[in-house]
């Protein structure tokens, strides 16, 4: 209800003309996103570039914010008040929500004259097409179930990447000893979701995996393989320092740089900042998969909208969308942001070893068709469920609630909010 009323306002701001300044009139594009740690803004600088030499300026609308909570939320307010930004970073099931209100605009034939569909993974287009038409472009895939950690630590204390979840519990405590923080980590409730997905993923593999987080299966949710994922958050709340509330992840990345911390689990956003730092993989870090879930791969796709305007051709969007989908642009911008590329068909070469294993382990996860979305960052299901889930997640996370008593939590939260 409240949609379709906001819909109506920004159609009649849209018909008597007085919606803010388009694209076309400026030759620029409003970018609204969260990319403000060093690491993601100077992977941004790729794309201005790109945008900029097709003749449009970059007007930046930075909402800081890791996982872009605060930024969905500016954009809410901009769309009410009819004065959406020209494009926007959106995430997974963010892009069918605005697509089905009809404020995006389409894209086909942009993609047509570029080939998108034969170039995009299946699971990524599912969230870029709305009924069969483009309505967002793909940036890069993340993927959610990596550990980072400082390879002076693990080498002086003789450790090399768990493999399974018991080791990494041993690991942590000899860390703690020689006077360590095992895991770095900011108590915000996207980063324990961030978590949440590997724990889950490693508790029961990908089938359960997607069974209880994608299709909200209350037998999966409510089963004794969902407790051994709430036992793994447990055992890991014990690996963190006493200051890990509110801290950005940013900031429990720079713990790991500096050799405060030994690990942190977190998106390769998180390599990032290494890459920012001047760090080499496998000289000064090391990146490897969440013990239990090697192989596996959890995905999170920055994508970007257009919304549309009163003026019907706003020529900015499809050179935006172009920017966005530059095979250059890709490969440079993801060896920057630590992501690997959204288009299949750019080279390995270039990519550090943590980003040409993650090149490797998206084809093999797409032949299996086990190439599943992040539930923390808005690909496993609609944002009704998944704020429920995070608050069940972050209550576990910061009391002393059991696993049972969570699981039971969990099944009723997603049963209210389906
Ligand atoms: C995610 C986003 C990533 C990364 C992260 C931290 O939501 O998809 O690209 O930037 O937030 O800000």
């Amino acid at each position: 209800m409240l949609r379709k009323t906001l819909f109506a306002l920004v159609a009649a701001i849209a018909v008597s003309g007085s919606s803010a300044v388009s694209a076309a009139d400026t030759k620029s594009v409003e970018v609204m996103h969260w990319w403000t740690s060093g690491g993601e803004a100077r992977a941004l600088e790729v794309l201005k570039d790109g945008l900029k030499q097709r003749g449009y300026a970059w007007k930046d609308a930075p909402i800081a914010g890791g996982g872009g909570e605060a930024a969905r939320t500016v954009l809410k307010a901009r769309v009410a008040s009819g004065n959406p930004p020209d494009a926007i970073q959106m995430l997974g099931f963010t892009i069918p929500e605005y697509a089905s209100q009809d404020f995006l605009t389409n894209l086909d034939s942009i993609a047509a004259k570029e080939g998108w569909d034969k170039l995009v993974p299946g699971p990524i287009q599912r969230f870029s097409k709305v009924d069969g038409h483009w309505v967002a472009v793909p940036v890069d895939v993340h993927r959610t179930n990596w550990i980072w950690a400082n390879k002076k630590i693990f080498d002086q204390l003789h450790l090399t990447p768990p493999q399974t979840f018991d080791q990494l519990v041993a690991d942590a405590a000899v860390i703690r000893k020689a006077g360590y923080t095992p895991l770095a980590h900011g108590g915000q409730p996207w980063q324990e979701a961030t978590i949440f997905d590997s724990a889950v993923m490693s508790a029961g593999g990908p089938k359960f995996y997607s069974q209880a987080l994608v299709n909200l299966d209350p037998a999966a949710l409510g089963s004794k393989t969902m407790e051994k994922a709430f036992d793994q958050m447990r055992a890991l709340r014990g690996m963190v320092d006493p200051n890990f509330p509110g801290r950005d992840w940013n900031l429990a990345t720079s713990m790991v740089i500096n050799g405060k911390a030994a690990m942190q689990i977190m998106g390769d956003w998180a390599k990032g900042e290494f890459v920012n730092a001047g760090k080499k993989a496998n000289v000064d870090y090391l990146c490897f998969q969440y013990p239990g879930t090697q192989g596996d791969f959890i995905f999170n796709t920055d994508q970007f909208a257009t919304f549309k305007k009163s003026d019907a051709s706003v020529p900015g969007e499809n050179a935006f969308a172009s920017t966005v989908m530059d095979k250059g642009v890709q490969a440079k911008f993801n060896q920057i942001k630590g992501a690997i590329p959204a288009r299949l068909d750019v080279p390995s070469d270039g990519f550090d070893e943590c980003g040409q294993k993650s090149m490797a382990d998206l084809r093999t996860a797409l032949k299996s068709g086990t190439m599943v979305g992040s539930f923390a960052h808005g690909h496993a299901m609609p944002d009704g469920p998944k704020n429920a889930v995070y608050d069940v997640v972050t209550h576990f996370f910061n009391t002393n609630e059991s696993s049972a008593d969570a699981v039971k939590q969990l099944v009723d939260a997603v049963n209210n909010a389906k």
